[in-house]
């Protein structure tokens, strides 16, 4: 008899665990973004919205450009688990000169102020960092960078790279872009104006921070078309990463992008995230088409 009581007991401390973990996921926060005109956007530098994608980048040279998100995401030490977020975006990049010019990089970046222009210089500094700040654990910035540029003072190794930065525009961990399928490593050009999708995941507990990439698919889907069902199983970076250490507890979320004497168009297309848990799967068939790169906009 104790032993049913025990079991009944069991199950529904089961389903109230259920229950508030629910309440927790609505309560966080998250938004999934197809449209950024009129968003709530912190646009500065080259950034706009008028076209209807999030114009990162233009063709101005030694410049940046930041697209933050207005509403702060509080993380508060509370648990490790209070850490963990994840988000998954699809950017484009058409370079403005000739290959193999490619444009400086654009990031997606985590940082304690939504105005990065005063730290964040042009070129190699991606909008994110200076000479003066850089490497600093007083930034507490994390950025995923997609580096279309070798640039040597960034210790870079191909003007074609995937990097994990904390702090400093030398990454901790980066690999040239690719992503996997059916077993598979399959090479990727970040600055062939095809949309790419990137997933950032990070589990506070775990501690491991992972970039995941894949090549979206050319065709439009049939709606729905989740994203989830072309995500790689393996991710391009996985890096151990106590993020308590390095995020202050209000942080804003966002991209930057620069260009040097070399530019690109920068785009994001397609943004979602979500703070305690997994990202919203964009649903392909309705993510734009970058603008017409030869109607001159
Ligand atoms: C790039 O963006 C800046 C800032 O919005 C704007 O002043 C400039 O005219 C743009 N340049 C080009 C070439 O589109
Ligand atoms: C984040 O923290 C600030 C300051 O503690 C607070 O005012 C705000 O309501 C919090 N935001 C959320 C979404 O919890
Ligand atoms: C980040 O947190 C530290 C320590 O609490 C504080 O000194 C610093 O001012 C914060 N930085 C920003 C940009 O809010
Ligand atoms: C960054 O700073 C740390 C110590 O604060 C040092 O060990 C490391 O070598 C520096 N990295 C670079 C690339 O300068
Ligand atoms: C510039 O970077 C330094 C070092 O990280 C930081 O203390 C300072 O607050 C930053 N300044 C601005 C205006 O963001
Ligand atoms: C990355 O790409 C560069 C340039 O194509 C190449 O020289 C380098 O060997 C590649 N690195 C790795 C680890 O594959
Ligand atoms: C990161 O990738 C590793 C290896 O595939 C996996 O074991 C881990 O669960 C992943 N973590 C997150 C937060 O996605
Ligand atoms: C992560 O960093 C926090 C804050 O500095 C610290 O309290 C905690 O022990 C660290 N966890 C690990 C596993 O290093």
């Amino acid at each position: 008899m104790s032993r049913v009581v025990g079991s009944h007991c069991m199950i529904w401390m089961i389903i109230s665990v259920h229950v508030i973990l629910l309440v927790l996921a609505q309560d966080g926060d998250q938004f999934e973004m197809y449209y950024f005109r009129g968003g709530n956007l912190h646009l500065d530098g080259m950034a706009n919205t008028n076209d209807g994608p999030m114009h990162l980048t233009n063709n101005t040279v030694i410049s940046t450009g930041h697209a933050m998100l207005k509403t702060p995401i509080n993380f508060t030490a509370s648990s490790p688990s209070s850490f963990t977020f994840s988000t998954e975006f699809v950017f484009a990049i058409f370079p403005l000169q000739k290959p193999p010019s490619y444009g400086q990089g654009m990031s997606f970046v985590v940082a304690p102020k939504i105005d990065l222009r005063a730290n964040g210089t042009e070129t190699s500094g991606l909008g994110l960092f200076n000479s003066e700040n850089n490497n600093k654990t007083e930034n507490h910035i994390l950025a995923v960078e997609l580096d279309t540029n070798q640039s040597p003072e960034a210790h870079d190794e191909s003007d074609n790279h995937v990097g994990i930065d904390i702090n400093s525009i030398v990454s901790v961990a980066y690999a040239n872009a690719s992503y996997y399928s059916k077993g598979k490593i399959k090479p990727l050009l970040l600055a062939s104006g095809d949309r790419i999708l990137v997933w950032i995941d990070y589990d506070g507990v775990e501690k491991l921070l992972n970039v995941t990439l894949a090549q979206v698919p050319k065709s439009t889907p049939v709606s729905p078309f989740l994203s989830s069902s072309i995500k790689p199983s393996v991710p391009l970076l996985s890096r151990s990463i106590n993020l308590s250490e390095i995020f202050n507890e209000t942080m804003f979320v966002g991209f930057s992008g620069s260009t040097g004497s070399t530019r690109s168009n920068q785009y994001v297309l397609a943004w979602s995230f979500k703070k305690g848990g997994k990202a919203q799967s964009l649903d392909i068939s309705k993510i734009m088409d970058a603008p017409d790169q030869n109607s001159g906009s």
